[in-house]
């Protein structure tokens, strides 16, 4: 069967060199597999308010997750693969994929806290 691979996008700049770098390294990166991109440029992420935390807080205790929000964290779930393209910005990584990591970081989804305070993975993506 065909990996999946999530390719999370985040250099949109026109004429990005790690669009580029991306492109060239895409046979090692991609390989035969499914891929699936998320354009971060595209997509409008809102950063986690007050209302979004309520929602996110409220699915986490009842894991029930119904808000649209959650489809980051499944989708990063069920990859085999996942790619992270992003230039450096400002020291650090562009706000966008810092507001699109919060939300995949989902206690329940894709990753969860034992009985001992133990984190550990629920993702199928070897680290
Ligand atoms: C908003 C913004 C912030 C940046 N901040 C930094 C920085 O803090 N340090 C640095 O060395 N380069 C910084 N750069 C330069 C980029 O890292 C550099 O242009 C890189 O090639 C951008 O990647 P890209 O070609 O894929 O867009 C910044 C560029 C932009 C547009």
């Amino acid at each position: 069967m065909r990996q999946k691979i999530l390719y999370v996008n985040a250099c949109f700049r026109e004429g990005s060199r790690t669009a580029d770098l991306v492109q060239l390294m895409k046979e090692r990166l991609f390989g035969e597999g499914e891929v699936t991109e998320v354009s971060l440029g595209d997509l409008e992420l809102k950063p986690m308010d007050r209302q979004m935390l309520k929602v996110y807080n409220e699915s986490v205790a009842s894991h029930v997750f119904e808000d649209p929000m959650f489809l980051y964290a499944r989708q990063f779930r069920e990859a085999d693969r996942v790619v992270i393209a992003a230039p450096f910005w400002n020291y650090d990584l562009p706000a966008v994929l810092h507001t699109y990591l919060e939300l995949v970081c989902t206690q329940g989804i894709t990753f969860d806290i034992n009985e001992k305070g133990v984190y550990g993975s629920l993702c199928r993506a070897e680290s």
